[in-house]
């Protein structure tokens, strides 16, 4: 499948990566290719400079959020949520309609600690580009963990960890779910329309609290029956 992965950061990098192991064709979204490449900046977490990585994966196209967008069959939205709506609307509606849009975002201020979710309750990240991009077919999933974990659940323990799905169109979460097989997934939780990713988004602090008293990101939520 072509993907277009847009963002350039560990999640954009680690999925991209992945997709590329399992064959897809890959293109990673940014919003210039010149300056990105260019930059000799870690990323926010100390990753090494994009560059470094594209260096490695070869196989892995770097191109405009629109470029990315405009080729893919799939887009993943893997840019910071604070400003996900631009990056989609760089990445252009027209390129967007009709397309599967698995949005893995967490709209976070991170101006204190621990970081704080800006879109609760009554409304979601998720939400809001459906509503944004009626066109495309929004499907909320992989937020709920680290980006390492997202692409290769296998590597914990056990392995049959919980993923949540969401969205409002059933086909496009056939098609993200089968992805989600691809990374190895086994427990796909479908919590049903859009609405639901208030639910998945809003279990980003208890994530962030995990993350402080177990000392590790490696780590994910299991939902026994
Ligand atoms: N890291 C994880 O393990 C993890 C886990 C779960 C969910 N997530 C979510 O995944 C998303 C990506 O996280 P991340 O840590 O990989 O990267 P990030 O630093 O949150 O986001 C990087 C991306 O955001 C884009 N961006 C920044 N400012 C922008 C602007 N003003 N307009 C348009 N685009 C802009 C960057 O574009 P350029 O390429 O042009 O710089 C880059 O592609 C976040 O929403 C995060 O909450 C991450």
């Amino acid at each position: 499948m072509r993907v277009a992965v847009l963002g350039t950061g560990i999640a954009g990098r680690t999925l991209a990566g992945r997709l590329a192991e399992l064959d897809h064709d890959v293109s990673v979204g940014t919003r210039d290719v010149e300056s990105t490449m260019a930059s000799s900046q870690p990323g926010r977490f100390g990753s090494p400079p994009f560059a470094v990585w594209a260096g490695q994966h070869p196989q892995v196209s770097v191109a405009t959020f629109a470029d990315a967008a405009r080729q893919a069959d799939l887009v993943i939205n893997a840019t910071d949520g604070s400003v996900s709506l631009k990056a989609l609307q760089d990445a252009g509606a027209e390129n967007l309609n009709g397309k599967p849009i698995v949005d893995i975002a967490n709209h976070l201020d991170y101006s204190g600690f621990p970081p704080r979710l800006i879109v609760r309750d009554d409304d979601s990240l998720a939400e809001q580009i459906q509503r944004t991009f009626p066109e495309s077919k929004v499907v909320k999933a992989l937020n709920t963990m680290n980006a390492a974990v997202m692409a290769n659940p296998k590597q914990l323990a056990g392995g049959d960890h919980t993923v949540f799905v969401c969205g409002n169109d059933a086909p496009a979460k056939t098609v993200a779910t089968d992805l989600l097989r691809g990374f190895g997934w086994t427990d796909i939780v479908d919590l049903g329309d859009i609405s639901a990713a208030r639910g998945a988004e809003m279990i980003m602090p208890l994530w962030i609290q995990l993350m402080q008293s177990l000392g590790t990101a490696a780590f994910n939520f299991k939902i026994v029956r």
